[in-house]
């Protein structure tokens, strides 16, 4: 069949809810993926942050197919392998206490709304439930996490959403703290670096003022790093560039490689929230899931980061003052690219010319593999320069 005809069968048979670009992905191997045609692209959007290790990692992958000949599946009325190791690394890697797992970053977030409610229930009182988000924040696409969401385009046509949301004031700490006061709250839920909301970089003071709001008024700090996560930015969470210690971190995307993950970490005051029957997944944890994301976070080290770090500065440098490009957001191998053209046309002509890459509002928006080679780098870099400057 041509490209085309899955195109039309697509449209035919798939609930259109997507503005998907004219590719039709047929295999991708390391950063470069391969089209029905047989056309080739380097991949600075590694399917919005997830393929950390890129197309067919074969470290991931033997994890993967190994599990999958082992054990599929046994859902959690038993226990299985994969996702205590998994469970243990994110512990121990990052100091929190517990976790829990789940498939997408909205199953996460919405955990970490449940964990926060009934904690603030238990230890403030049953009418402290709201949570707290930011404007232009993301928080997922349920009818709870839509609600957190605070961005408000994406509630139209879908009330009523759920209860108990507000939304503050991004980078306004006094007219911040004006909404805390008139609130009873449970949580503030933020994500470090905004990514749907254009890859804003939240300031250092705005982010340790929240968690000392936090602090003061014993409100949970929660930390959505469903896209920030797992080394993207340059540190194993967003949040570990501010020195705060949240109360709960939701992630997901990168962590799973490729197979749909959600987790919700607990710090050790929240590590007992939950109690058989409070919350449930058929899929979560699920083996072989877990088995390839034990080889992403295993390979997230010390010296592994520093080299996104190192690889994130070097995309800066080489974008920075070139023809058509304004300036450069963002933080490690999460950027967005400010473009004087339209950053979706910016986007189609780099998918002409053989680069994917994504848009976050008016941004272009980088998050290249997180190993991809520098050659590669390279060749993306000059593709996407020659795109803004045409
Ligand atoms: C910060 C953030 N939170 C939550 C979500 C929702 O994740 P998912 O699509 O896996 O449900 C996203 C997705 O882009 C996200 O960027």
């Amino acid at each position: 069949m041509t490209a085309e005809q899955w195109m039309e069968l697509d449209s035919q048979y798939i609930a259109h809810s997507y503005g998907r670009f004219p590719i039709v992905a047929d295999a991708g191997s390391g950063s470069v993926l391969t089209d029905v045609n047989g056309k080739e692209y380097i991949d600075f959007g590694a399917g919005i942050g997830v393929t950390s290790f890129g197309y067919a990692d074969p470290v991931w992958k033997e994890a993967v197919i190994s599990q999958v000949e082992k054990l599929q599946h046994t859902s959690n009325v038993y226990y299985t392998q994969p996702c205590i190791k998994l469970a243990q690394m994110l512990c121990e890697k990052t100091g929190m206490s517990k976790v829990f797992f789940t498939n997408s970053g909205a199953e996460a977030n919405e955990c970490a709304i449940k964990a926060a409610r009934k904690y603030a229930e238990e230890k403030k009182g049953k009418e402290y439930t709201t949570i707290l988000t930011l404007d232009g924040s993301f928080h997922g696409r349920t009818v709870t996490t839509l609600a957190a969401t605070g961005q408000l385009h994406y509630h139209e046509m879908f009330q009523p959403l759920t209860t108990g949301f507000v939304h503050g004031d991004t980078e306004d700490l006094e007219k911040f703290k004006n909404t805390v006061r008139n609130e009873k709250l449970a949580g503030i839920l933020i994500e470090c670096v905004q990514g749907e909301g254009g890859v804003n970089v939240l300031s250092p003071a705005f982010v340790q003022g929240i968690a000392q709001i936090c602090q003061d008024e014993n409100i949970l700090l929660m930390v959505d790093e469903v896209q920030t996560g797992n080394g993207r930015t340059g540190k194993l969470y967003s949040y570990m560039h501010y020195g705060v210690e949240p109360d709960i971190v939701s992630t997901a995307k990168g962590l799973g490689g490729g197979l749909p993950i959600g987790v919700t970490m607990f710090s050790e005051k929240l590590k007992d929230i939950f109690a058989p029957g409070d919350n449930g997944s058929t899929f979560g944890g699920n083996p072989v899931v877990c088995a390839g994301a034990c080889t992403v976070l295993a390979r997230l080290t010390d010296d592994f980061l520093a080299q996104i770090e190192k690889k994130g500065q070097m995309m800066r440098d080489y974008l920075t003052g070139k023809p058509g490009i304004e300036g450069v957001d963002g933080l490690g191998m999460m950027l967005g690219v400010r473009t004087k053209k339209k950053a979706i046309d910016v986007v189609k002509a780099c998918n002409e010319a053989g680069l994917l890459c994504l848009t976050a509002k008016d941004k272009v928006r980088l998050m290249p593999p997180l190993n991809i080679s520098e050659d590669d780098l390279a060749k993306g870099l000059e593709i996407l320069a020659k795109a803004c400057a045409d």
